[in-house]
C-alpha cells in the first residue's frame, strides 16, 4: 500500500454559529488521485484550507508523514510540500501573468533556475498553456484557473489539492487537466480533486471521500463505491438532484417541447454591444418563445453576462433591434451586488422585483401587505434560513441570499425569466428546486433563457441550445448536443487552437 502522507482526525471548525468542520477525516496517500465529494456548504474547502494553513482548526489533529504539526500559516503549509489550488482566485488581476507566478514562488526556486525558465518548462510539461505578458485581468477564468494551478505546481508540492478547479475549464480542458493528475499521482505525489460533481470525481481519482454537514460520511476505492451510495452519502435524505450532481437529466426529465413560432416573447437582431474593452456581443440573434427553455452555454467571460443583461433590459445594445416583454424577472450571477440590497429587508427586497407589477399597487400606493406575504411565503417554501422578513439582506449567507432572488424572480410570474448560473453556490435540494420551478414555469409558457457555466444543467433543461464564444451565439445542432459537441463551440472564441472540424459538426447553418 502507498505511504500516507496526510491525515486528519477529528478537525472542528466553526464560522460563528455556523458549524463547518465537525469531526472531519481525511486520509491522503501518495501516487493517488484522491476525490473528495460534498454537496455545497459540506465544509469542503474549510478543511482543504485548515490543510493549507489558512485556517486554524478549533479541535482535531493534522498528521503530515506520520508526524504531528501545526500549521499556522501557507508557509507552514508550504514546508511540508503542500500546495492549494483555491476554489477561489488569488491572483493579483493588475499584475501580468509572470509577475503573478514570480510572486507565487519568492525564494522557492533551486539555486540557478530563472523563474521563466521554471515556467516554461512547466508550462510543455503539463499542457497547461496560457500567455505570460498580459496583466491578470486582461484574462478569462479559464486562463486563470490553469495560472493557479501552475502557481502552485511551480513550487513541486509533494501533496497538491485542487478545490473546485473543473467549473470554468471545458471539457476537453477538464479531460487534459484530469490526464495531468494521474501523471501527478504516478510520480508520487499525492493529489486531491475537491468536487461536487460525481462524475467528474469518478473520472480520474482512485479513492473517495464524502463530506457531509462537515462529517466524513464515506471513503472508498472509487471502483468500490457504488454510484448511489455515494448519492446518498452526499445528500443524506435529501432531494437527490441528477443534474446538480452531474449524473444527467432525470429519467422524466424530458427537455421542454418546442417553441410555438406564434408566442415568440424575444426577439433579437443584430444586437451588439461594444464597450471600451472591444465587442462584447456581436451580431446576436435570438428568438425565444413562451414555454421554451433556451440554454446558452459558454465558458464565464464570453459575452453572456451582456446577453443576459441586455435580455433582462437592464444593459442597451450599441447596434441592432431588441424586442423584450414587459414582465421580465432576472437571476442575476452576481447575486450579492447586483440582486439584493443589503441594508433592506426581505420584504423590501422581494419588493424590488414585485413593484412593477399591477397588482402590488392600490392608487399611486405600494401593498406591503402583499408583498410581505410574498416575502413570508418565499422564506418558507424556499427555505431560506433567517428568522424573520425583517431580517437584512446582507445578514443573511451567500447561499441564502440566491434563495431569496431565485424565490422572488420566480414568483414575479414574468413572461421571460433570465437565468445566469442560477444554481451557482446553492446545495444539492436548493439546486433540484430550482430546476424543478424552471421546469414548472416553462410549461405555464414564460420564456426562459438560462445562461450557464454548467453543460449538465444546460443539456438537461434547455430544448434549443446555444453556445456563446468571444459575444458570438451559435445554434447547437441535435448532432453536437453532447458535452463534446458543445465544449467544442465553447472553445472558439478562445485564443487557443479552435477545434474547427468539431466546429463544422457542431454549427447548423440555416
Ligand atoms: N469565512 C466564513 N465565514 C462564515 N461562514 C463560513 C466561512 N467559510 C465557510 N463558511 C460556512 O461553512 C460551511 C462550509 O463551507 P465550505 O467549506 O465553503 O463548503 P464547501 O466547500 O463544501 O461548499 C458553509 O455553511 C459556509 O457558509
Ligand atoms: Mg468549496
Amino acid at each position: 500500500m502507498n505511504p500516507t502522507l496526510v491525515r486528519l482526525r477529528g478537525v472542528e471548525r466553526r464560522f460563528g454559529s455556523v458549524v463547518a468542520l465537525a469531526g472531519a477525516e481525511l486520509e491522503l496517500r501518495a501516487g493517488e488521485v484522491h476525490g473528495v465529494l460534498g454537496a455545497n456548504g459540506a465544509g469542503k474547502s474549510t478543511l482543504f484550507n485548515v490543510l493549507g494553513g489558512l485556517l486554524r482548526p478549533d479541535g482535531g489533529t493534522i498528521e503530515v508523514d506520520g508526524r504531528p504539526v501545526v500549521l499556522t500559516s501557507p508557509r507552514d503549509a508550504w514546508a511540508h510540500g503542500i500546495g492549494l489550488v483555491h476554489q477561489h482566485f488569488t491572483l493579483v488581476p493588475t499584475l501580468t501573468v509572470s509577475e503573478n507566478l514570480a510572486l507565487g514562488l519568492r525564494g522557492a526556486l533551486e539555486p540557478g533556475l530563472s523563474v521563466q525558465r521554471a515556467v516554461r518548462e512547466l508550462i510543455e510539461r503539463t499542457g497547461l498553456d496560457v500567455p505570460l505578458q498580459p496583466r491578470v485581468e486582461e484574462l478569462g477564468v479559464g486562463d486563470r484557473q490553469r495560472i493557479e494551478i501552475l502557481k502552485a505546481l511551480l513550487r513541486d508540492p509533494r501533496i497538491l489539492v485542487l478545490d473546485e478547479p473543473t467549473a470554468v475549464l471545458t471539457p476537453d480542458e477538464i479531460e487534459r487537466l484530469f490526464d495531468l493528475l494521474r501523471e501527478l499521482a504516478g510520480e508520487g505525489r499525492a493529489v486531491t480533486l475537491v468536487a461536487h460533481k460525481l462524475d467528474d470525481v469518478l473520472a480520474v481519482a482512485d479513492r473517495v471521500t464524502v463530506l457531509r454537514a462537515g462529517r466524513t460520511v464515506l471513503t472508498a476505492a472509487s471502483g468500490e463505491a457504488d454510484q448511489s451510495e455515494l448519492v446518498r452519502a452526499m445528500v443524506g435524505d435529501g432531494v437527490v438532484d441528477t443534474i446538480a450532481l452531474g449524473l444527467g437529466p432525470p429519467p422524466s426529465g424530458a427537455p421542454p417541447s418546442a417553441p410555438h413560432a406564434e408566442r415568440w416573447v424575444v426577439r433579437l437582431r443584430g444586437v451588439d454591444v461594444e464597450d471600451e474593452r472591444g465587442w462584447r456581443l456581436h451580431k446576436v440573434d435570438l428568438d425565444v418563445a413562451g414555454g421554451e427553455v433556451v440554454g446558452v452555454a459558454g465558458v464565464e467571460g464570453n459575452g453572456q453576462r451582456e446577453l443576459a443583461r441586455v435580455l433582462a433590459g437592464r444593459l442597451e445594445a450599441t447596434r441592432g433591434t431588441v424586442e423584450l416583454p414587459e414582465q421580465i424577472g432576472f437571476i442575476p450571477q452576481n447575486r450579492s451586488t447586483e440582486g439584493l440590497i443589503g441594508e433592506f429587508d426581505l420584504v423590501e427586497n422581494v419588493a424590488l422585483a414585485l413593484y412593477r407589477k399591477p397588482e402590488f399597487h392600490s392608487g399611486p400606493w405600494l401593498r406591503w401587505d402583499g408583498m410581505k406575504r410574498v416575502a413570508e411565503e418565499i422564506r418558507s417554501r424556499y427555505e431560506v434560513a433567517a428568522p424573520s422578513v425583517a431580517t437584512l439582506g446582507g445578514a443573511l449567507s451567500g447561499g441564502n441570499q440566491q434563495r431569496v432572488i431565485v424565490g422572488r424572480e420566480l414568483e414575479m410570474s414574468a413572461d421571460l425569466l433570465v437565468a445566469e448560473n442560477p444554481t451557482r453556490g446553492l446545495d444539492v435540494s436548493a439546486a433540484a428546486f430550482v430546476h424543478d420551478e424552471l421546469r414548472r414555469l416553462a410549461s405555464e409558457g414564460v420564456a426562459i433563457v438560462l445562461l450557464s457555466t454548467d453543460l449538465d444543467e444546460v443539456l438537461a433543461l434547455s430544448g434549443r441550445i446555444f453556445a456563446i464564444a468571444a459575444g458570438t451565439l451559435r445554434p447547437v445542432s441535435s448532432r453536437a448536443r453532447d458535452r463534446a459537441g458543445i465544449g467544442a463551440l465553447m472553445l472558439r472564441g478562445e485564443r487557443r487552437t479552435a477545434v474547427d472540424s468539431a466546429l463544422e459538426r457542431g454549427v447548423d447553418d440555416g
